[in-house]
């Protein structure tokens, strides 16, 4: 499969060393607002200064969007009517009309359309779903989650640099929180409780804080669980602990390890990383993932907009 990129900023940084590690994905054309930009790629990657003109001569076979997300939705609809595939960086976009105006676009054109969401591939939320799969801990049922992702993005009153590129805390980080979560529970399954978000009017984002509730059923119990996102912690702290009948599993999605609790035992760590970034093991999901969707004819369309539900939801508490 051969791609190419839409902003060349930091994410694609991490995209771009990804690929280079995963087989049958190649990128071959690139876009970026700031032609200085073409200097951050490897010689084989020709750069356009021209969005239109590169989706008319680029034998790319998608598209893969990694602008600022409030950017998302523009790019991402002209990628698609110009009759051409998007992969997205998550979120799609920021509001459930944008959601349906994109997958109305793409339906009409017999198009797939692909969310990347980085977070699912932690290798931290791979283990435990490859131990769940084998039956490898007597956990029993699963009571509850409470999932937190923080990010240190707002400082003595005001955003930081790390704060550039994204919409708000709950509308990027919520995506990432539910996209881990939907590799362990259904999201289909899964519907809103309460919204909770913190706006702050003088900042130019969206939202400092942002806390959905949510429940589904598991074994005819019903179970509630909450997603917190929170710039103003002043941390880089990613945890999902699940609660389960006969203990306790935290997912630590910022060092990738994990800690098992089991019921009057002492607890067990799981060092995940390797020695690679997180951020380039994610992306070798998204990308492994993505061509085996396209060489399937497939696509996430289903799940992303499952995931982009209960976020938008959540939004319009
Ligand atoms: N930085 C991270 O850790 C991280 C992690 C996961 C996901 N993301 C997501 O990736 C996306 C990009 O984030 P980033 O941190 O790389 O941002 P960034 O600001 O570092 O990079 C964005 C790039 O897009 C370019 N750009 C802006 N508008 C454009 C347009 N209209 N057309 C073409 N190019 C344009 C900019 O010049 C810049 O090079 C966001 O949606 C963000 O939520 C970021």
């Amino acid at each position: 499969m051969q791609i190419a990129l839409i902003g060349i900023g930091k994410i694609a940084n991490y995209q771009m060393q990804a690929i280079t590690h995963t087989e049958g994905i190649k990128l071959v054309d690139a876009h970026d607002l700031d032609s200085n930009k073409a200097e951050e790629l490897p010689g084989s990657v020709q750069f356009h200064n021209n969005l239109d003109k590169m989706l008319k001569k680029s034998n790319a076979d998608a598209f893969l969007v990694s602008t600022p997300t409030s950017t998302h939705f523009e790019i991402a609809m002209q990628v698609i009517e110009s009759d051409r595939i998007a992969i997205v960086e998550k979120p799609l976009c920021t509001s459930q009309s944008e959601m349906d105006a994109l997958l109305t676009a793409a339906r009409t054109r017999k198009l797939p359309l692909y969310t990347a969401f980085h977070p699912a591939y932690g290798r931290e939320v791979d283990w435990w779903r490859e131990q769940i799969d084998a039956q490898n801990f007597e956990l029993g049922a699963l009571l509850g989650f409470e999932s937190c992702f923080a990010d240190p993005y707002y400082i003595d009153g005001k955003l930081t640099l790390g704060a550039v590129g994204k919409a708000g805390a709950w509308t990027d980080s919520g995506a990432s929180g539910l996209s881990a979560l939907a590799r362990l529970v259904d999201p289909e399954s899964m519907s809103l409780v309460d919204g909770r978000m913190t706006v702050i009017p003088s900042l130019n984002c969206a939202q400092v804080q942002g806390l959905g509730i949510y429940r589904f059923v598991e074994n005819n119990r019903m179970v509630y669980g909450m997603v917190d996102t929170n710039w103003t912690l002043g941390k880089n702290y990613k945890t999902t602990r699940l609660r389960y009948e006969n203990g306790i599993v935290e997912l630590d999605h910022a060092k990738e390890a994990a800690h098992l609790v089991l019921e009057g035992q002492e607890a067990l760590i799981f060092n995940l990383a390797t020695d690679k970034p997180r951020l380039v093991n994610h992306y070798c999901g998204v990308f492994a993932d993505l061509t085996a969707m396209y060489a399937k004819g497939e696509d996430n369309t289903r799940l992303s907009e499952a995931l982009h539900h209960l976020l938008f939801d959540a939004l319009n508490c």
